[in-house]
């Protein structure tokens, strides 16, 4: 369905980890609003070109561009060869993400640093590159005197954290620590930024029918448990975190620095505590 929102348009978005789950549907709707879409893949191809055509086929335009996360040549080639495409970045999605579970007392060194790299490396790299490029963007306009003076952000980066940045995760401690990092990350990145007028903020969804917790939701008994967590009684979309994504990137938040949006149908809110303590 084409949208007739182009809000977006001629801006140039990269959503990281866009060949599926949160990140792809990110770059659908960002396409659906008019934006160039860099879709980022690390490993599978033909999904991010699926994505790539979904866009495409509503209207949109966008690349694919291969790049784990968390090697910073492969980041700064994605970067260049956004530039050297679309001639500017507006937006940065840093979404790419992953889990490795494992009871603490068994969890090897390896698959704690696997997630750390990805998870919490992985966008220290996107969002300084993002940065880096806002800045140079900016100096480049003001030298030319192109700078049109508004006073609205020069560039937007929105962090893909999780509701284990503040709920503590047994089995999944390399992720929780990720998650966490990336809360301050994300704050301490906001208030060097924002007088360069770089809006940073995160959003923190709960549990959102992915494949990354397929596990639970395909599972009746685990599907049933989990909605114990959830006050609102529903798992979450993809969707759901596209459109807070999507505000988050335009000026109708454009007084919105260094916040946590938790898209989570009320995870956060102790329900255990609702008919109990
Ligand atoms: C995790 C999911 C989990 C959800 C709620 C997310 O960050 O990736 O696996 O279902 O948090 O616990």
């Amino acid at each position: 369905m084409i949208n007739t929102d182009q809000k977006f348009k001629g801006q140039t978005v990269i959503v990281t980890g866009s060949s599926s789950g949160i990140g792809r549907a990110c770059a659908v709707y960002f396409g659906q609003l008019g934006a160039n879409v860099v879709v980022n893949y690390s490993a599978n191809k033909d999904a991010a070109q699926e994505v790539l055509e979904e866009i495409k086929s509503g209207g949109g335009t966008g690349i694919i561009v291969k790049a784990d996360v968390s090697r910073e040549e492969e980041v700064q080639a994605m970067f260049s060869q956004t530039i050297s495409t679309y001639g500017r970045l507006d937006i940065l999605v840093s979404n790419a993400g992953l889990q490795q579970d494992s009871s603490f007392l068994e969890m090897t060194l390896q698959q704690w640093q696997k997630v750390i790299d990805v998870n919490l490396t992985g966008q220290f790299l996107c969002t300084r590159e993002a940065a880096r490029q806002f800045v140079a963007q900016q100096k480049a306009a003001e030298q030319q005197e192109e700078s049109d003076h508004s006073e609205l952000a020069i560039g937007k980066i929105i962090l893909m954290s999780s509701v284990h940045d503040i709920i503590p995760w047994a089995g999944h401690v390399n992720y929780a620590a990720s998650k966490g990092g990336i809360m301050m990350l994300m704050k301490s990145i906001s208030q060097e930024l924002a007088p360069h007028k770089i809006r940073v903020n995160s959003v923190s969804p709960g549990a959102i029918k992915t494949t990354i917790n397929k596990e639970v939701w395909s599972d009746p008994e685990k599907y049933k448990d989990l909605l114990h967590l959830i006050p609102y009684k529903r798992i979450g979309t993809p969707q759901d975190v596209a459109k807070a994504v999507a505000w988050l990137a335009s000026d109708d938040s454009d007084y919105v620095n260094g916040e946590t949006l938790y898209i989570d149908g009320g995870m956060t809110l102790y329900p255990e505590f609702a008919d109990n303590g």
